[in-house]
Formats: C-alpha cells, structure tokens, sequence
C-alpha cells in the first residue's frame, strides 16, 4: 500500500460484537472536548498512524489512517520476523498536548505530527521526517518543559540515543550535541537491522516527571549478560544539553522493557523474564541545582514482584489518582494490577478471551485501552465491580473489544496514545 504523505485513509471499523460491549450510564456533564486514542502501523510498505475516536462513553470507534511519511521495520527473533511486538519497545508513539510523535523504524526517521484539538483525529506532519541519525529508532520521548525530542535506536552498530531541539514557532527540529550518542552495554552489538530480540535490544526512552534527567532501557541478553541496564542522562538546566550516560544495572533484572515514573524518585520497570520490579532514583545532584557535568542519577531495586504463570510483561502505565500500576502480558488478555506503594499484586482485570495477549496501554477517563495480540484493541473499566473467575470481586470489566482486522497485516502495530482532551487520566 502507498500513501502519500498528506492523505488519510479513512476505514471503517468492523464493530464489536454486542455481547463484549457493555456501555457504562454517563453521569455527569458531557466533556468540551473531543479525545482520541493512536498507534502505530509500523508497516515497511509504508508506516502509519491509526487514530480512532474516543466516544464520550470511553467507547472506541472509527478508524482513521495517516501516513507517517516514512517506512517501519519488523525486528526479527528466533522464528522470524516477529509476529505482535515489532519494536521491542514501548512509547513508539508519544502525544504531548497538540504534538505527537513517532518513529519510523525503516527509514530511520522522526515524524512529528500536530493535532486538531477540535478533530484530534485530524493528524497533520509538521514537516518532512527528520532522520535520526542511527538504525532502527524504536521509542520516543518528548518534554515540553525543555522542548526536547529524544530517540532510542537499537539497531546496528549499536543502540544510541540522539536529541533535537524543537523550535514551537517554526516546529523546526535541530539536532543536539555531535550526534549519535552510543549506549554501550550490550554484550553482543547488532549486526544488522532490523535487530533480533526481543532480548539484547534497547526497549523504552523518557524523561522524569521533572526533566532534569533522560532515561532509557536496554535489556541484557540472557546469556553472557543476563542483567540489563538503564542509562541515566543529567539535563544541563543551563542550556538543556545532555552531560554524559550513567549506566546502572539494578539488581536482579534482565530484560528491562517499559520503564514508567511512579514520582521524581520512584519507576516501574518491566521485566518478561519474570513480571516487574519498583526501582528507586536516587540524584546525585540537587533537582535543579548546578549540574552541568553532574553525573545521571542512579536506578536501584526496590522492590521485585514476580508474575505466576506470566509469558512476557513488557508494558506499564500508572495511575497516580488509584495509585495502581497497570501491567500488560503478550501472552495473556489480562492486565494484572499492582499497588504502586509496595509493587504487591492487587488484583488481576480479566480482558476479553479473544485478545489473546496484552501490548502498549494507556488510561484514560478510568478507562484502560489496551492493543491486543490480536488484531484489536480491548477497552478496560479498571474500576467497574466486575466479577472474578472465582466469583469473587475482581474489580475491572471488559466495555469493549474493538476487531480491527478489516484494517489489515497486524504484525507493526505499537504503541498506544491518547490527545486527552481536558482530562488527566
Ligand atoms: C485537518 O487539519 C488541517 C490543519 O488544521 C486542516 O487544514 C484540514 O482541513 C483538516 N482536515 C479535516 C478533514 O478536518
Ligand atoms: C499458575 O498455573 C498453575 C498450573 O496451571 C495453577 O495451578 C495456578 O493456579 C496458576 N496461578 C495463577 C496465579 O494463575
Ligand atoms: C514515590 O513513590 C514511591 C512508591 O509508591 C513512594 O514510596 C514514595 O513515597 C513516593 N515519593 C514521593 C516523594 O512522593
């Protein structure tokens, strides 16, 4: 399929069955704004966006595609090219108030994208795809409060780390500091692209809450360097700039994947060899103070909570109001809740049968809307009192399972979005 870089597709989905929709009474006034949910067909014939609606209900509807401009990639592992998780990654697509990013693995290229807050389905490029100076970008970050795009890559030589300035009047995006800045933990570096994983890649790259420092995760490779590691960069309040990588390796992870703040000193991290763990952050500067060429701050084991019966936990989201992490199994269609004070397993959401595993989430006006392993998307109440398997309450219920196979090939699809309107989650 061919896009060109200004016309939108627009497809209609094939509705969810009624059985799986139960629509939940909306009280309350009716929000101002519109919302919608994004992610990423990351397609080498041509990548792009599928934004869908987000009715006031939390209801999902309404496909729309727009090209990227640029081409994906499918990571390869040990039977071939990956069939659900073809970036190894998470934050493949980051929205930050009108702006939305992505990256195209393929052509090796940044896409910012601008929304129309009165139609957030409504995706315009800012300008052509930047490129992003290494191989197989495969995750994103962006902080508002310093105007700064950040890039992971993990194809080869290396996994790198490369920034650019973004310019809000022009939308200009500048590249920042010499380049590409290598991450040299990786016992085995990659000798192509696309990469093999999803062990020995890099996985997920972000700011903390208060930008004073860029994170990002590379996942060991199980063998000769069974620990991953997460490198830290201090961010020169000065001019912005990054000081150089601080390589910590908490203790008794592997396969570092998602990484997400819980507060300035506190994250979860995923781990697929065995569920997830809290980590503290500990500054080795005052927030804030002079640290133009301070070191990064250090990430230790806080605590690890292991996932009975778990395939691969690879994506996080947090919510700050429930005070619960949300953790996703590409093995199963249930999102397993954790207590973000301790890491303890609270209870488990079972998700529709037909999803078959869990990918990239995010919350939204209580609602989690999580991409499935299959060609869908599953829409979670994560406070409903639903019914658990044993009968007891379990709270959490299924609202929707959106069948999206009328869009076509699912092996890109990545990441998860959401332009939230007025709401905070
Ligand atoms: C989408 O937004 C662009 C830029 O604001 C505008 O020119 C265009 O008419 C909009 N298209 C639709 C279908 O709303
Ligand atoms: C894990 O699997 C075992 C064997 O199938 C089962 O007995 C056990 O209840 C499962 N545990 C959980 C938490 O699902
Ligand atoms: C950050 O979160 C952790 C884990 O929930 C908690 O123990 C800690 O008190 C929090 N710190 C702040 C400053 O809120």
């Amino acid at each position: 399929m061919k896009f060109s870089i200004s016309s939108s597709i627009f497809l209609v989905a094939a509705s969810a069955s009624a059985a799986a929709v139960r629509r939940q009474s909306c009280g309350g006034t009716p929000m101002s704004s519109s919302k919608a949910l994004y992610f990423l067909d990351n397609n080498p014939a041509g990548s792009s966006i599928v934004a869908l609606k987000i009715a006031e209900d939390g209801t999902l509807s309404d496909p729309v595609r727009t090209s990227t401009g640029g081409s994906g990639s499918i990571g390869l592992t040990a039977d071939g090219p990956a069939q659900i998780d073809s970036l190894f990654s998470q934050d493949s697509v980051v929205v930050s108030g009108n702006n939305l990013f992505t990256i195209n693995a393929g052509s090796n290229t940044l896409s910012h994208f601008l929304i129309s807050p009165s139609n957030p389905q409504n995706l315009t490029l800012a300008g052509d795809p930047v490129p992003t100076g290494g191989t197989f970008p495969n995750s994103v970050a962006f902080s508002p409060k310093l105007n700064m795009v950040c890039v992971l890559h993990t194809g080869a030589p290396s996994p790198g780390v490369m920034c650019f300035r973004l310019d809000p009047a022009t939308n200009a995006l500048t590249p920042q500091g010499c380049g590409i800045v290598p991450l040299p933990s990786i016992s085995s570096a990659q000798t192509q692209s696309p990469p093999t994983g999803p062990a020995n890649t890099a996985s997920d790259i972000l700011f903390n809450p208060d930008a004073t420092a860029l994170f990002a995760t590379v996942k060991g490779n199980g063998a000769d360097s069974p620990s991953g590691s997460v490198f830290t960069f201090p961010v020169n309040p000065e001019d912005g700039s990054l000081g150089p990588a601080v390589e910590s390796k908490p203790e008794g992870l592997q396969l570092e994947f998602s990484m997400t703040f819980l507060n300035s000193s506190s994250a979860v991290i995923t781990d697929p060899s065995f569920g997830a763990a809290l980590v503290g952050i500990e500054m080795t500067t005052e927030a804030g103070g002079a640290v133009a060429a301070g070191p990064g701050p250090e990430v230790k084991l806080a605590r690890r909570t292991e996932i009975e019966n778990q395939t691969a936990i690879c994506w996080s989201v947090y919510s700050n109001s429930r005070q619960e992490i949300y953790i996703s199994d590409t093995g199963s269609p249930d999102i397993t809740v954790l207590d973000a004070g301790d890491g303890s397993v609270k209870r488990v959401i079972a998700g529709p049968e037909g999803a078959v595993g869990s990918l990239d989430s995010v919350l939204l006006g209580g609602k989690l809307y999580v991409l499935q392993a299959a060609s869908g998307i599953s829409v979670l109440d994560v406070d409903a009192a639903g019914l658990g398997e044993n009968g007891e309450g379990a709270a959490g219920q299924v609202v929707q399972s959106l069948d999206l196979s009328g869009l076509g090939e699912r092996s890109g699809w990545m990441g998860m979005a959401a332009y939230r309107g007025e709401e905070e989650e």
